[in-house]
């Protein structure tokens, strides 16, 4: 199946300039969605994983289904200020500024190995935020898993030799 195709260009979204790559159309259809996860589970299962890891909020959408199917537990990495226990915090790069996310403490046990999940690598900074707070709680990233990758953006040169593919190269 041509995963591309589910995947809308919105020009001129949320700048003038830019263009966004939409996974909604991905997303409602079930045999595309299901298509989906199954080669995440297959692609990625090269990783060893007690855990997966994803950033809100398109993290989530592809994170949780993954570990639900390879019976692994799920961990939200989320912005400030959402997650009600104690946390650790890391700030990372944007394009223009920083930004942080947080994870609860206890949700990486000392030399665990979690697998990150997210819907694109684009800069790089979000994925270098999560490795960077899953190493801070003591886990060991064993890879990452994206559905697109922009290549043109070069957020490879974040990941900082972590092992990692996806599904779709935009
Ligand atoms: C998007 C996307 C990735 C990140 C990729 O998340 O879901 O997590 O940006 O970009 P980067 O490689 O340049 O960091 P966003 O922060 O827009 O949040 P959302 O998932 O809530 O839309």
């Amino acid at each position: 199946m041509d995963l591309r195709k589910y995947i809308r260009d919105v020009p001129n979204f949320p700048k003038e300039g830019i263009v966004y790559f939409d996974i909604t159309p991905l997303l409602a259809d079930p045999a595309a969605f299901q298509y989906t996860i199954d080669m995440m589970a297959e692609k990625f299962s090269d990783y060893k994983a007690d855990k997966i890891a994803a950033a809100e909020a398109r993290g989530f959408i592809f994170g949780a289904p993954l570990a639900y199917k390879l019976g692994i537990g799920f961990v939200p990495i989320r912005k400030p200020g959402k997650l009600p226990y104690d946390t650790v915090s890391v700030s990372y790069d944007l394009e223009y500024g920083s930004d942080s996310l947080s994870m609860h403490v206890d949700a990486v046990s000392a030399g665990e190995d979690v697998l990150l999940i997210d819907d694109v690598l684009a800069t790089g900074g979000t994925a270098e935020g999560m490795i960077k707070l899953v190493e801070k709680a003591g886990g060991i990233v064993s890879g990452i898993g994206f559905l697109t990758e922009l290549g043109f953006l070069n957020g490879q040169s974040k990941l900082n030799g972590v092992p990692n593919c996806h599904l779709v190269t935009l």
